[in-house]
């Protein structure tokens, strides 16, 4: 009988990136995709700690799971569960004391482990607990992006450009579970992406925690090496750095650059650049590669001068402020959306008056806001700053929702009129006759299409006008199929 597993997903993109990994070597491995845990062998949860939340999601999670676990196993029958991610990282073997039900915690830096730690799990008959302290830089293998993939959506792909953080942003547990900095090699990018090119894979989005130091390290380490071998030095760090100036520096407009002109690529992303690396030739490359889309994640985090110190984000609002408006100088109708955190530990209501301000400034087409919350282990967790009571963090939030929802609606009503290009990502949510699908700025545009007409499938590129505009989306009239998907359809056999 064929096993069947599910992987569930609690973090950010790069996290998500990892479970279609995991469910990609699950699949190479035999393994069918299970619709929901009830019908699953295997349950994988692959979390997240970035606050606290996302920790009482998971072990509200895996108490459910026991409950199955033990249900099944009154039946003869046996689920196994797997947890992978950041918190598995973080929490490792207490991870296990607490749930000891779990089968196979298994850590950031060896994703390519999961099937083989089961197999573990199965011969051994114990828990299994595989945690690296860090990426093998030298090891391809290394970057989840080398693995077997099966994409939640066909025409995107996820490609990790560098893990890790060098940063140390006092309120940030990223550094602490995925480690230093470590780019990946520009050949191997490149190629990544031409590959997917040619599985029909139309957008890419390259993932790193700081994408504009990529590949810093690489060309650190090429003048720091042997005499030059011109095809390791042009695999590693690309044509524009081996025929230029030869500098030890970022490479991540090249970057751009190089992925932007692979054919069939017509949408190119990234997330996160941040402010204080964000450089003229990543604004140059944005500008002049066409598919580079015109949308920018720079995150604000806070727009008072002494709590971003006291962040150590190493730029001031005033600074913040210069370099978005040469992106939006730089980069036609540039989108822009961005992080902050409401409630750091001693941000008074001066401080926050002036992230209002820089918020209202910075005319934010999306923010993603949070709440502060307490990591243990980071600089700002043992603050001697006051804390900000939770009631008072709320309504912050409150009234910083309402100046970035104010900004969000204005940029989405200057654009009623406009035709846009939509990729269609399939039926909305609240109206399946209605399709949606995102702008090249990454604004959501739900639309109708005469079915008589026009069938218009999932991985389209079509043009829309504008006709009305609220918060969080557009509503559009369908007017042209500007590109059909080019993804291979997998149609499913019927078992007999
Ligand atoms: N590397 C990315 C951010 C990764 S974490 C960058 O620098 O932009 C995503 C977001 O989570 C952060 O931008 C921050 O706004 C938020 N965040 C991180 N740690 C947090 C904490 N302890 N409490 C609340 N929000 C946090
Ligand atoms: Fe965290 Fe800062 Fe690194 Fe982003 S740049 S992952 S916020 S330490
Ligand atoms: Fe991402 Fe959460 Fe880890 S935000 S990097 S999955 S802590």
């Amino acid at each position: 009988m064929t096993k069947r597993y599910l992987v569930r997903t609690f973090g950010c993109q790069m996290n998500e990136h990892d479970s279609e990994r995991i469910a990609g070597m699950f699949e190479a491995d035999g393994y069918q995709r299970a619709d929901s845990e009830a019908d699953a062998d295997v349950v994988v949860l692959n979390t997240c700690c970035i606050r606290e939340g996302a920790d009482t999601k998971l072990y509200g999670t895996l108490g459910h799971l026991k409950s199955l676990k033990d249900s099944r196993a009154a039946s003869g029958d046996e689920l196994e569960i797997m947890v992978a991610g950041c918190l598995a990282q973080k929490d490792r073997e207490s991870l296990v004391e607490r749930a000891p039900h779990v089968d196979v915690v298994l850590g950031t830096h060896n994703v390519s482990r999961a099937v083989d730690l089961l197999a573990q799990h199965r011969r051994s008959g114990v828990p299994v607990v595989e945690i690296l302290e860090e990426t093998v830089a030298a090891d391809h293998e290394a970057f989840p992006s080398a693995l077997p993939v099966v994409r939640e959506d066909p025409w995107a792909a996820w490609v990790t450009i560098q893990v890790g953080c060098d940063n140390n942003c006092a309120f940030c547990i990223v550094p602490a579970v995925r480690g230093p900095e470590v780019s990946r090699s520009f050949g191997d990018i490149v190629s990544e992406v031409e590959r997917a090119a040619s599985d029909g894979v139309t957008e890419v989005t390259l993932l790193g925690q700081n994408v504009n130091s990529y590949g810093r390290d690489l060309t650190l380490s090429l003048r720091g090496g042997q005499p030059a071998d011109r095809s390791r030095e042009l695999h590693s760090a690309g044509a524009d750095w081996v025929t230029g100036e030869r500098r030890a520096r970022p490479l991540f407009a090249d970057l751009l650059r190089s992925v932007g002109a692979v054919p069939g690529v017509r949408r190119v992303r990234y997330t996160s650049p941040h402010p204080k690396d964000l450089r003229p030739e990543t604004i140059a490359a944005m500008a002049e590669v066409p598919s580079v889309c015109e949308h920018l994640h720079l995150p604000l985090q806070s727009g008072s001068d002494r709590v971003l110190a006291a962040m150590h984000r190493g730029y001031t609002a005033g600074r913040y402020l210069e370099k978005l408006d040469a992106a939006r100088r730089g980069i036609d109708d540039l989108a822009v959306s961005t992080d902050i955190i409401v409630g750091f530990p001693g941000e008074t209501e001066e401080d926050f008056a002036e992230t209002l301000a820089v918020a209202a400034e910075a005319r934010f087409d999306n923010a993603y806001t949070f709440v502060y919350s307490p990591r243990p282990g980071t600089e700002a967790a043992n603050s001697s700053d006051p804390e900000v009571p939770h009631e008072v963090a709320v309504e912050r939030m409150a009234r910083l929702r309402a100046v970035v929802e104010r900004s969000s609606r204005l940029g989405n009503e200057a654009r009623i009129g406009a035709i846009e290009e939509v990729l269609v990502e399939g039926p909305s949510k609240k109206n399946p006759e209605r399709l949606t699908g995102r702008t090249r700025g990454n604004r959501l545009v739900h639309f109708d299409v005469d079915p008589t007409t026009q069938a218009v499938r999932r991985g389209s590129y079509v043009e829309v006008r504008i006709t009305s505009a609220a918060t969080t989306h557009m509503l559009g009239e369908f007017r042209e199929l500007v590109a059909p998907p080019t993804h291979r359809v997998r149609i499913p056999v019927a078992s007999s």
